[in-house]
């Protein structure tokens, strides 16, 4: 028999968990047929802003939307400079662009892939309008140095959080540290709607009233707009899903932990896991590991029936769509080196002990 294939996501484990939840909180918007910004979107941001710590939740259309509405709230837009992460998803670098700004990177640290803030700092200019550190992988950026600065130079910092729901730095959840943090709810993540979703943390008044114009159309109230925004808004049906299964995230998140823990114990050099820094605990949205040889370890795991995925291949300075900011390779050597040598293994709540321990011996060889 061929051996069980362990997805590197399991979306239909976590459903039977909320199944019953999920469905009767659908019969129930179908039959009020309040179907945009009901009962159910100011219930989830309320309830996700109190677990984050934040003092305003504002639910959009997406992650994306997420960043490029914080950003643009903080006061963000057209000559502005961001100053963020080039080995992230591409979407942290298109909302800096749809902001009107232009992203300028910064490296990251070669043992972890976050962002360094030394040289962050080596990066901002008197355009610099904001810093985006991202979260990445569910651990995070080492935000006090990144807070200084902001400090310093009186500009905002804007986490994105897409990956790094319920982690935390010194004991605070990410997203409610910085003037705005963002989260994706797309449906591979710690906590997912079933479609596109994502949300803004804030703890500051103004930027809350602000989020809340651009991410309907600019209205105030109906059919009088303040400001030229966007349709970004969240929908009733996935504020649903996600309000049934935010009381799952901590113990998703536990038994993340101890499936990473169990990797580190198991995973011998030439394997290198990226570190994990001790300021803070993180979510492992994704397990990643630095592999010399990639392509053979690739192939083994797929041979295997073995979900991997590579986060990121490609560093968002090289993407064709920033080619107008004239970078090339080399310019970034920490990005670009683990951008040649990661591997994202399966880290899902829902694997065996055994399930993890063959992971490990596969990639092993
Ligand atoms: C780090 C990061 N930023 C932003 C996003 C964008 O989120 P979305 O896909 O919900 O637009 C994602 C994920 O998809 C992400 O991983």
């Amino acid at each position: 028999m061929p051996p069980r294939p362990i997805p590197i996501v399991d979306l239909a484990a976590e459903y039977a968990l909320v199944r019953e939840k999920i469905r009767a909180s659908f019969d129930g918007i179908l039959d009020s047929m309040r179907l945009v910004l009901g009962p159910n979107v100011q219930a989830f941001e309320e309830e996700f802003a109190r677990y984050l710590g934040a003092r305003h939740g504002v639910g959009v259309g997406s992650g994306t939307d997420a960043i490029l509405l914080a950003l643009r709230a903080c006061g963000v837009g057209p000559g502005d400079e961001v100053v963020t992460t080039p080995f992230t998803f591409f979407a942290t670098t298109a909302a800096i662009v749809q902001a009107g700004a232009k992203p300028v990177y910064a490296d990251v640290e070669p043992d972890t892939g976050l962002v360094d803030p030394a040289d962050v700092r080596r990066r901002v200019t008197p355009k610099t309008k904001a810093l985006l550190p991202v979260h990445l992988f569910g651990q995070s950026a080492d935000l006090d140095p990144l807070l200084a600065l902001c400090r310093e130079r009186r500009i905002p910092l804007v986490e994105d959080a897409a990956q790094a729901h319920g982690a935390t730095y010194r004991g605070r959840r990410l997203g409610a540290i910085g003037d705005a943090g963002a989260f994706s709810f797309y449906p591979t993540k710690n906590l997912a709607a079933y479609g596109e979703g994502g949300f803004v943390a804030t703890n500051d008044d103004r930027v809350a009233t602000t989020l809340r114009l651009l991410r309907n159309h600019g209205q105030s109230v109906r059919y009088e707009h303040q400001i030229v925004g966007y349709n970004a808004r969240l929908d009733e049906f996935q504020a649903a899903v996600l309000r049934a299964k935010l009381p799952l995230l901590e113990s998703g998140n536990r038994r993340r932990r101890e499936i990473a823990a169990a990797y580190r114990r198991l995973l011998r050099p030439p394997v290198r896991p990226l570190l994990e820094r001790e300021y803070g605990e993180g979510v492992h949205h994704l397990f990643v590991a630095r592999v010399p040889d990639r392509e053979a370890v690739c192939a083994r795991l797929q041979e295997e029936g073995i979900g991997f995925g590579v986060n990121y291949a490609v560093p968002s300075h090289l993407q064709p769509a920033v080619k107008h900011l004239g970078h090339r390779p080399g310019d970034f050597p920490n990005a670009e080196a683990l951008a040649r040598e990661v591997v994202s293994l399966p880290c899902h709540p829902f694997m065996t002990d055994e399930d993890v321990e063959r992971v490990a011996r596969v990639v092993a060889g």
